[in-house]
């Protein structure tokens, strides 16, 4: 099993170009099986995660390929409707094909994905939504089964009780080729919604309201090919500049998706860190120790604070001058990787939602082991910024979100290698 081996104390200096978004990939990749016709994906990132779901497609009758970062997938014809259960496994999120599948193949059999290490990942909201746009939706051991009767869904007027981004991708997946007009009601707002909205408008989607909570999907016939760029992982993003600020040193991220990560870059400036974003380039400069946040930082959706970057803006504040305090409102239990973190000598208390972070002079190394995606980042985050060598295995975890994880932080002066 592999591990990243960091020697911490590097101050860290340089630019790096922001890699394309996994959470927009994805959603992507699986709109992309709506369309008759041939996809090209531009800055498509080159990740465990993207070559599952391009595995999926390939199982579906698709046609894709990954050549370096670009994805190209034919669903002209396709013939399956089912996800095995060993590729459901392989990646949870494999669940946002569900509304491509139904929409374009008018039924859908997949394995109910299970929880995962951010807690049970139920989807209620999903199957009530497919089930109001006229699917049936049969359970047999664990098998689910969602078929339109008439073979294509109807349009329905959806709310939803929480703004999920699967299951307000799902819903639209499965509008766009749906009879009728779907209204989804307090729909999730994160920009990677906006980036597959665009992608499916360009292959002739007739979709409003993206990026609001109101979104109005006209269902059309079918869907073309086109062409299409990804738009930059803001999530990635700010987990370089955590990095950076934890570190210490001066960066800048280019290809950043300013816009999108204000709610992050709103946070981090707290800290202390100089920070100029203009021109699709973010600047970070950190001189001094960092000061902790005084309010509470709370994850939201967005245009809250991401709850993907609670774990490495942690990570970067575990040395800082002051008392932090998160509250987690999304996931049950994303705070797995305070352990690894209090390994390295952080002072951190969990109760409940809240975990709070006191300040403590300086890390050392140690041997930790990555318990999810983003935690396995903030691992990686912290270790940079220690003293001494810190080992981190399972990064099978970190190697599903990050590209070149480890030639990004070596151009940027850190100490890292995969063995
Ligand atoms: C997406 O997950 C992202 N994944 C997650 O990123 C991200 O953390 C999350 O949105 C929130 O922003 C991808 O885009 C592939 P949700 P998703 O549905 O769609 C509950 C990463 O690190 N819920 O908005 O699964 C759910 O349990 C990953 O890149 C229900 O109860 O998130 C959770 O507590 C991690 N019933 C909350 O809503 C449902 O039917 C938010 O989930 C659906 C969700």
């Amino acid at each position: 099993m592999q591990k990243f081996i960091i020697t911490g104390g590097n101050r860290l200096n340089g630019e790096i170009e922001l890699q394309g978004s996994k959470n927009s990939a994805l959603p992507i990749m699986a709109a992309a099986f709506l369309a008759k016709g041939k996809c090209t994906l531009e800055s498509c990132p080159n990740l465990t995660d993207v070559y599952s779901a391009a595995r999926i497609l390939n199982s579906l009758g698709s046609k894709c390929s990954i050549t370096g970062n670009r994805a190209e997938i034919d669903s002209t014809v396709v013939s399956g409707s089912k996800i095995s259960e060993t590729l459901m496994r392989e990646m949870r999120s494999s669940i946002m094909f569900m509304g491509a599948i139904l929409g374009r193949m008018g039924e859908c059999t997949f394995s109910v994905p299970g929880g995962c290490e951010l807690g049970p990942r139920p989807i209620d909201m999903h199957l009530a939504a497919l089930s109001k746009m006229g699917a049936e939706i049969t359970d047999i051991n664990g098998e689910i089964t969602c078929r339109m009767p008439k073979g294509r869904g109807r349009g329905a007027k959806i709310s939803l009780s929480f703004p999920s981004v699967g299951a307000t991708e799902n819903i639209i997946l499965c509008a766009v080729l749906a009879e009728g007009e779907t209204v989804i009601n307090n729909a999730a707002r994160e920009p990677e919604i906006c980036d597959m909205c665009h992608f499916l408008r360009r292959c002739g989607a007739r979709i409003k309201g993206d990026g609001e909570s109101h979104i109005v999907v006209e269902g059309v016939e079918s869907l073309h090919g086109c062409e299409y760029r990804i738009m930059p992982d803001r999530i990635a993003g700010a987990t370089y500049l955590a990095m950076t600020a934890a570190a210490g040193g001066a960066m800048i991220l280019k290809n950043a998706c300013i816009a999108e990560m204000e709610p992050f870059i709103s946070v981090l400036e707290q800290t202390g860190c100089f920070i100029c974003a203009a021109d699709n380039r973010i600047y970070l400069r950190r001189g001094g120790r960092l000061k902790a946040i005084r309010d509470r930082i709370r994850t939201m959706p967005h245009p809250g604070f991401p709850t993907d970057a609670q774990a490495v803006l942690m990570a970067a504040l575990i040395t800082a001058d002051g008392t932090s305090v998160f509250e987690e409102n999304i996931f049950d239990c994303r705070y797995r990787h305070t352990d690894a973190l209090i390994k390295m000598g952080a002072d951190i208390q969990v109760m409940g939602k809240a975990a709070v972070i006191r300040g403590v002079k300086r890390l050392h190394g140690a041997d930790v082991e990555a318990t999810d995606l983003r935690g396995g980042a903030a691992m990686a985050v912290a270790a940079v910024g220690a003293e001494g060598i810190t080992r981190i295995s399972c990064i099978s975890h970190i190697d599903r979100g990050y590209e070149n994880f480890e030639d990004v932080i070596t151009s940027l002066g850190g100490k890292i290698r995969r063995e």
